[in-house]
């Protein structure tokens, strides 16, 4: 298989992609990169320093000095990091700072990339793209049992509240917003475990990669 292959998985939030993409790496023998994390370090710095999301100065300084150690911080996940996350992912020159990292990431052995915008502006060119998605109740059940397994507890209705807003945010701003490719195979997981998901999807890629 070619090694330059990449490999894009966009999707709203918690329909799975992340499990997804990190299985289809391993199975392909690709680098795997959750370019959420990215959006995750450069909010939570921005939180660190006592500053606002919102604000672009701050936000694209802390997105332009991040360092690789930023991502592997364990608390880059829950309530405060994800909205914070999404809104200095509105910022344009945010993006901007962290788009060679991914493309760098993506063209030196291929890889599989998770995130919201890979397929659209990050890797347009990429030969498999796959739009993850699940009803809102299903993501919300999902990210609810997550949040259960590693024992924090959460109430279904918020969550359902949270991931709906997040994604209103992320669908909705004027750059690179959440959006399937012309060319993406749309994967709707509602009623698939995991087992299947990756199933369906391995049989997409191998039917997309044939006619590489
Ligand atoms: O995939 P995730 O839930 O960890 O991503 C967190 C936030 O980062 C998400 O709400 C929007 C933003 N994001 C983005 O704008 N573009 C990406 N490629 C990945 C994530």
């Amino acid at each position: 298989m070619n090694a330059a292959i990449v490999i894009a998985v966009d999707g709203p939030a918690a329909a799975g992609k992340g499990t997804l993409a990190r299985r289809l790496a391993a199975e392909l023998g690709l680098p795997y990169l959750d370019t959420g994390l990215l959006y995750r370090a450069t909010g939570r710095r921005v939180l660190d320093r006592g500053a606002d999301p919102h604000d672009a100065a701050v936000a694209a300084e802390e997105a332009a000095s991040m360092r690789p150690e930023d991502l592997a911080r364990p608390d880059l996940r829950g309530p405060a990091a994800d909205m914070a996350a999404s809104t200095v992912a509105a910022i344009p020159a945010v993006r901007a700072a962290l788009l060679d990292w991914q493309r760098e990431f993506g063209r030196r052995h291929g890889a599989v990339l998770d995130g919201r915008d890979i397929g659209t502006v990050v890797f347009p060119e990429a030969p498999v793209k796959l739009f993850v998605t699940a009803s809102p109740e299903e993501r919300a059940r999902r990210r609810w049992l997550e949040l259960q397994g590693r024992g924090v507890a959460a109430d279904l209705a918020q969550v359902a509240a949270e991931i709906h807003d997040r994604d209103a945010q992320d669908a909705n701003r004027p750059v690179a917003p959440l959006r399937p490719a012309e060319d993406a195979l749309l994967l709707d997981t509602t009623s698939l475990d995991a087992d299947a998901a990756f199933a369906v999807a391995m049989a997409l890629v191998r039917e997309r990669l044939a006619n590489f």
